[in-house]
């Protein structure tokens, strides 16, 4: 009898654990058509389990310092995973940071990460908002001292690596397991692209002109080359940031920022790495009134035939506006999880 509820017992405990691990997929997935992902998934093999630790994780305010700011403070799903409202990041007892919050979007095609590519590798990314003065200005010492210390959260690291010690490498790694797999790939653009929709008469104008002019620096299906561009725009004089040359010292980077995607941009405002434009108009604006070519302009710029007609600006707003993924902006799987701490510990 003993042997039969043992062995009940074990059945039903592979049911739940395999449910777990193996019938509920990870949200990661690569859309038809798209290229290989940049990310490495043989140095930290996703699971829904490392998925849901690191949404846990990142939606945790107690990861900083005073307990006040989680990841999600600067990177809001509904915008793209940025912060609205705000030109440059706003951090721990409100200190205001050096650049505006860039979205979290489809970054398994990311080679390079910040504006300047700082970082390179998203397994060690989440360092730098944990430690930095001005965003969560934590320790990983006192984080790991923290994590050991949750049941709640030795359990999930259980769950997630057999092992319930927290070290850096696993806290780094379940944040980009959940970073990674934030894949937008169905928005009115995707649909049309899989003739599942037509697009009105402006919006097909947009993508054309789109295609001449700014696809050579944000290119389909991403809307980014994953390189270092300049734009064009002359460099704040207070901020004076010096772009990609602050990381290689080359002068010939002087002023060069990554192309960000341009996804879901209609909610992701203000742009650029210091926030500058509040509306699309205003970039479109920017592009538009550009001289024909400045020492230090990225060659691309040149296919842009300056002026566009205020028709011309309208019609490629009316494209970037296909680029919206409602189904990613409000998807559940991304949004604060319901299986809180809180309830169970505090
Ligand atoms: C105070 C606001 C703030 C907080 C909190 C914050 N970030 Fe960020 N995040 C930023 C800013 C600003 C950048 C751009 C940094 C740069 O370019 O130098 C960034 C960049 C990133 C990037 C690179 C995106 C890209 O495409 O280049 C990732 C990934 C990221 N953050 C993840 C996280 C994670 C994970 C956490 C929590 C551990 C976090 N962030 C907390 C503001 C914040
Ligand atoms: C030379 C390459 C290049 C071309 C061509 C180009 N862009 Fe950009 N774009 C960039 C770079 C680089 C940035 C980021 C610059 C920065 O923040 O300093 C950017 C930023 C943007 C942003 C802001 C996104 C955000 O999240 O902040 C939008 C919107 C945008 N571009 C739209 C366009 C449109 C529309 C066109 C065509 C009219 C275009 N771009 C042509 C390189 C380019």
């Amino acid at each position: 009898m003993k042997k039969v509820v043992f062995f009940a017992f074990v059945g039903l405990s592979l049911i739940l654990v395999s449910y777990k691990l193996v019938l509920k997929p990870v949200p990661f997935y690569i859309p038809k058509g798209w290229p290989k992902p940049m990310y490495d998934f043989q140095s930290n093999p996703l699971s829904i389990m490392k998925f849901e630790l690191g949404r846990t994780l990142f939606y945790d305010p107690d990861l900083s310092r005073d307990s006040t700011i989680s990841c999600a403070s600067c990177h809001l799903q509904f915008s793209g995973f940025t912060h609205i409202d705000h030109a440059l990041s706003h951090g721990i007892d409100g200190k205001i940071g050096t650049r505006n919050t860039p979205v979290l979007i489809n970054l398994a095609w990311n080679k390079h990460f910040h504006w300047d590519g700082g970082a390179g590798d998203l397994n060690q990314q989440a360092i730098n908002p944990l430690t930095h003065s001005k965003e969560m200005d934590n320790n990983l010492k006192e984080i790991l001292r923290r994590l050991n210390q949750s049941s709640f959260y030795r359990k999930r690291f259980y769950e997630a690596y057999g092992d319930s010690l927290v070290s850096t490498e696993k806290l780094l790694k379940s944040l980009a397991s959940f970073t990674v797999s934030l894949v937008s790939a169905n928005s009115k653009y995707d649909q049309y692209q899989r003739g599942e929709v037509d697009f009105e008469v402006q919006e097909k104008r947009g993508l054309k002109l789109f295609q001449r002019f700014c696809s050579s620096c944000h290119a389909e299906p991403l809307f980014t080359i994953n390189h270092f561009k300049n734009n064009g725009l002359a460099m704040d004089p207070e901020l004076n940031d010096e772009g990609r040359k602050t990381i290689t010292s080359n002068q010939n980077d002087l002023g060069l920022f990554k192309v960000p995607t341009l996804r879901n941009v209609e909610f992701s405002f203000p742009y650029m790495h210091d926030g500058r434009f509040k509306k699309l108009r205003d970039v479109v604006n920017h592009y538009s009134e550009l001289p024909n070519s400045k020492i230090g302009f990225s060659k691309e710029l040149k296919s842009i035939k300056k002026p566009l007609t205020d028709n011309q600006q309208k019609d490629i707003i009316s494209f970037l506006k296909t680029l919206s993924d409602k189904e990613f902006l409000y998807n559940p799987i991304f949004m604060f999880p319901k299986n809180e701490r809180s309830a169970q510990e505090k």
